[in-house]
């Protein structure tokens, strides 16, 4: 019978392989070409790897999530893009249906997303509703048996890849406008009739990441698409953003490791003045200061969530977490470049890429601002 730790390590290390030989090699021309790459998605769909924080009863690996960071952490390593597709997926719906889904629910979406079967998606943000998620209006009307959706969301993940969405709506009407509390969820499968999603979006960085807005004209869904209980999509969507920000700790790591990695290497052969530029005590000093806020950023993730696994809140946590994390990945990808001088600003070495990857993190699944809101807001809370 295999422990738990046998399993991290098994878990861990196929991982590590599938992302050095699937991801790695073709990434950086998947961020030239703006490729997403369904096939190689599914392949690790059907390794497990969709359904990794998946309970065992619903076909999912059911891992605790210390080792789904620690997965993730060496999927991000090799492409932070790819990480995103399967960590929205892995966190956020998966979360959300594993909570509230019923019974019917679990066995049509859960199941076949644990499996790989299914990709899936969250949309949350609008234009105009960003930040303050809860002022979003896009607006679900009933008719009948059936709501009948109608608006616009920006900027969700895997909008135009996935096979079904989560999609946060209103369900008050404009005449008793309820604020948090008017927001339902409903599950949309992408080939509903009226939904659509635009052209991809020219991001900075996971340029392979399918990110783009939805169009929602006339979908007409049948009351057993919407999660739970009316009323109480945005807590939903906050519960899975709990879980989701965990998951932007690891990627922020992955990114901020990878770059390390190959700043050891260039600094090792990279000659000035004589000697490798690693003997220079300034860049030595760099690279101590890379690797202790990397592992700092590591620690604080694992620590959040080993309180998730004890079942404790993690909303402070979460958010210290992808605050901390995300924002060292962005330093540390800066010094990376600095590191590598007019090679680092060249699209043709890797620490181009980091840098952009990297600062998306500070801002999609909630701002560092917002953090910071959520961290402030935890400690005056009274005890
Ligand atoms: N868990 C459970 N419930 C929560 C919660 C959480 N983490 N956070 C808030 N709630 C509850 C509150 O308790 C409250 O319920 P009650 O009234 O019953 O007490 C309700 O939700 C409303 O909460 P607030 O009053 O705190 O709401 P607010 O309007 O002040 O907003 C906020 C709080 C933290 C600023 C929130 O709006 C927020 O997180 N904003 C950022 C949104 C975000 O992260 N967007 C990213 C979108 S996803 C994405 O990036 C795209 C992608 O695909 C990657």
């Amino acid at each position: 019978m295999p422990t738990a730790t046998d399993i991290r390590e098994q878990v861990v290390e196929l991982a590590r392989e599938f992302a050095r030989e699937k991801i790695e090699p073709f990434a950086a021309e998947w961020d030239r070409t703006h490729h997403f790459p369904r096939d190689v998605i599914d392949e690790i769909g059907k390794l497990g790897f969709l359904g990794m924080c998946t309970p065992e009863e619903y076909d999912g690996m059911g891992l605790d999530a210390v080792t789904y960071l620690m997965a993730l952490e060496e999927i991000s390593a090799a492409d932070a893009a790819f990480a995103v597709s399967i960590g929205i997926h892995n966190a956020i719906p998966t979360t959300m249906l594993v909570k509230h889904g019923t019974a019917a629910q679990k066995e049509r979406w859960l199941k076949p997303m644990a499996r790989g079967e299914l990709l899936a998606g969250f949309a949350l943000s609008e234009a105009e509703a960003g930040s303050d998620a809860a002022a979003l209006r896009a607006q679900a009307t009933r008719d009948g048996k059936d709501w009948v959706l109608n608006g616009t969301k920006a900027w969700a993940t895997n909008a135009g890849t996935a096979d079904l969405m989560m999609i946060m709506v209103r369900t008050d009407q404009p005449n008793a406008r309820r604020g948090a509390k008017g927001i339902s969820t409903f599950i949309v499968p992408t080939d509903t009739k009226g939904y659509k999603a635009a052209k991809p979006e020219d991001k900075m960085g996971l340029r392979s990441s399918n990110t783009a807005a939805i169009e929602l004209t006339d979908v007409r869904l049948p009351a057993g698409q919407m999660l739970g209980e009316e009323g109480m999509g945005f807590i939903y969507a906050m519960e899975g953003l709990d879980a989701g920000r965990l998951g932007i700790g690891a990627q922020a790591v992955g990114i901020a490791r990878r770059a390390i990695e190959h700043c050891l290497r260039f600094c090792a052969e990279r000659q000035q003045f004589g000697k490798p530029i690693q003997d220079f005590q300034a860049v030595q000093f760099k690279l101590a200061d890379m690797a202790t806020r990397t592992e700092a950023a590591r620690a604080l993730s694992h620590r959040a969530a080993a309180r998730k696994d004890a079942g404790e809140d993690i909303t402070l946590y979460a958010s210290m977490a992808k605050l901390f994390a995300s924002e060292t990945a962005m330093w540390v990808t800066t010094q990376a470049i600095q590191l590598f001088g007019g090679y680092g600003y060249m699209r043709d070495f890797p620490v181009e890429k980091l840098f952009r990857d990297a600062k998306v993190t500070e801002i999609y699944e909630g701002t560092s601002e917002i953090q910071r809101v959520v961290i402030a807001r935890a400690l005056n809370r009274p005890r």
